[in-house]
């Protein structure tokens, strides 16, 4: 979906898919750096928005990593993150020993990457690294600094990529500010 398809419920381009594009080509690069002559990690994507972002940064490795996918969900409405989880698909690949990327779409509060980072942590995994497409930095409740990072955003409601407005949106190709009028009605 492009950003002209639904022109009047975006404000803002915040990032092209090029742009987009073009960080992954490094964030990738740097992947490689650090696991050249090491086992390949395993990228743990949690559902479902993490998905393109999972793909596309994959694609770009020499690294011949191993994928599992986590689906959780918090007690929240569709804005906000309350710091509780319930999982509702759980890690398959059994991580005893291995070097493990968690990757999601946003750092906001910071409670699903720290959660995930402690429910990997149990499963046996010797080494749990973050990585986020993107972080808002007014937000954070905690300290932790994912070791990867696309970009910071305001603190907006953003959309695309991956990221949804009650499950809608996930599929344009760049990340944008959803209008305020879009939830405030
Ligand atoms: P955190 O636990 O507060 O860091 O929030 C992380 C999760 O909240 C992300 O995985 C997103 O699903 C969701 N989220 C936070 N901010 C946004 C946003 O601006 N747009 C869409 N989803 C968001
Ligand atoms: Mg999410």
């Amino acid at each position: 979906m492009e950003v002209k398809d639904v022109a009047n419920n975006i404000s803002e381009v915040l990032f092209t898919e090029e742009q987009l594009y073009a960080r992954l080509d490094e964030l990738a690069a740097e992947i490689d750096a650090e696991y050249e002559g090491k086992e390949p990690p395993v990228l743990v994507g949690i559902l479902r928005g993490s998905v393109p972002v999972t793909y596309e940064l994959a694609k770009r490795l020499k690294t011949n990593v191993r994928f599992d996918w986590v689906a959780i969900s918090s007690y929240q409405d569709s804005m906000t993150s309350t710091g509780k989880f319930l999982i509702e698909k759980d890690i398959t690949l059994n991580l005893q020993g291995k070097n493990v990327i968690v990757v999601d779409d946003i750092y906001d509060t910071g409670d699903t990457l720290l959660w995930m980072k402690g429910r990997i942590k149990d499963a046996g995994a010797t080494n749990v690294d973050l990585f986020a497409l993107l972080e808002k930095p007014e937000v954070h409740k905690h300290s932790f600094k994912p070791k990867y990072v696309g970009f910071e955003v305001p603190n907006k409601f953003v959309v695309g990529f991956g990221l949804d407005f009650r499950q809608q949106y996930r599929h344009l190709r760049a990340i944008c500010v959803l209008s305020p009028h879009v939830y405030e009605q």
